[in-house]
């Protein structure tokens, strides 16, 4: 079998992990190609626990080999917050704009604006293997929100390397430096090195 199911209901990890493994040769299936949708609690302390639930059980309850993403902003000066939270961080039916919108306010008179974009991904397989990895990117926390491309915290992530913030950027643009990119880029990396599929570009053989 060639393909993997992306296992979250995320519209933007949807579209930038499909934009990014689209070279792979690996089929991917996204939610709206199957039944019904896995409802996962996300109670995990870190990213990582949380990519490792959410792949296991899409898995479990598709019988396709399926790949979480866990992610978020941690800002230095807050001391990692809103870290895994970040989706529910004004609440639990928070929308984008409510949880970008508390963060200024928390951010208020904060001069250190330093943060980082972390996802963990997390690829379960049929045979019960489980492989990670981590990608990290690192930002300052503007006053106010520029751009409407991208999703979540992108409007306030300013990157001093394009100078830009992550939602002035195209989606291409984003998704060839994110967090997410760094994270696949390496997922890929070690799927070639476990002979899982053959190459890291081109021809995907072998996915379980
Ligand atoms: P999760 O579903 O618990 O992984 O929540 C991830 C949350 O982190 C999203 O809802 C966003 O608020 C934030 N986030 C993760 N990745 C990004 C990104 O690439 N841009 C902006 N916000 C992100």
């Amino acid at each position: 079998m060639k393909r993997i199911l992306v296992a979250t209901l995320n519209k933007g990890k949807i579209r930038e992990i499909k934009d990014i493994l689209k070279d792979t040769g690996i089929e991917i299936l996204t939610p709206d190609d199957i039944n019904k949708p896995v409802m996962v609690e996300e109670d995990g302390k870190t990213f990582l626990e949380n990519a490792v639930k959410k792949a296991t059980a899409w898995m479990k309850a598709t019988g396709i080999g399926s790949l979480a993403d866990d992610s978020g902003l941690e800002v230095i000066s807050l001391g990692g917050r809103p870290g895994v939270r970040s989706a529910r961080f004004a609440g639990d039916n928070a929308t984008d704009s409510d949880n970008v919108r508390l963060l200024l306010k928390s951010m208020e008179g904060i001069r250190d604006r330093r943060a980082r974009f972390v996802c963990e991904v997390a690829l379960a397989l049929r045979d019960g293997r489980i492989i990670t990895a981590r990608g990290e990117y690192e930002g300052i926390i503007l006053k106010s929100p520029v751009g409407e491309n991208g999703f979540g915290y992108d409007p306030i992530f300013f990157d001093p390397s394009t100078g830009k913030t992550f939602a002035q950027l195209s989606g291409k643009e984003k998704n060839a430096l994110s967090h997410r990119r760094r994270a696949l880029t390496s997922l890929r990396e070690k799927l070639v090195e476990q002979g899982i599929i053959k190459t890291s570009m081109g021809d995907a053989e072998a996915i379980t």
